[in-house]
């Protein structure tokens, strides 16, 4: 099935199974290794990206299903790599092993379109993700100095 979508900005037409999931599309065809492969079974939040500006697991959301739409991956948050929550994350030294951290942060960047200044409640309710590290702490610390900064 030949599909047609935007990624970073870029548009590509991919003569690809309709049902692989967009992860592996984003991975193994277009090299965007970033976004990470954690559960498989969209409970962790790892492969999380953005579509159409929503936060969106696509682990196991088949490729057929973001024809037309654009995407965005941690690649293409900012394209100095200098996105607020990507600051606030160095600032805070977030990361333990790192392999949740850009679908932590691309859930985050989603959370903060919507509440530019979440309370803790708004970070605990948005952010589903799992960190099997637990720097839940730091993340919650960071967001919070990302939205003052944007602000
Ligand atoms: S790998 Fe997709 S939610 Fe865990
Ligand atoms: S930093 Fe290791 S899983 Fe989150």
């Amino acid at each position: 099935m030949i599909i047609t979508f935007q990624v970073n900005g870029e548009r590509h037409e991919l003569d690809v199974d309709a049902d692989m999931p967009v992860l592996w599309v984003l991975r193994d065809v277009l090299g965007l290794t970033g976004t990470k492969f954690g559960c498989g079974v969209a409970a962790c939040g790892a492969c999380t990206v953005h579509v159409d500006g929503r936060a969106v697991r696509t682990c196991l959301l088949p490729v057929s299903a973001v024809a037309g739409t654009s995407i965005t991956t941690i690649e293409g948050l900012d394209p100095e790599h200098a996105h607020p929550l990507q600051k606030a994350w160095v600032e805070h030294q977030v990361p333990q092993c790192g392999y949740c951290q850009s679908g932590m942060i691309m859930a985050a960047a989603a959370l903060l379109r919507e509440h530019p200044q979440p309370s803790d409640d708004e970070i605990d309710r948005n952010m589903t993700n799992i960190c099997r590290c637990g720097t839940y702490q730091r993340v919650r610390l960071a967001i919070h100095t990302a939205a003052r900064d944007a602000s």
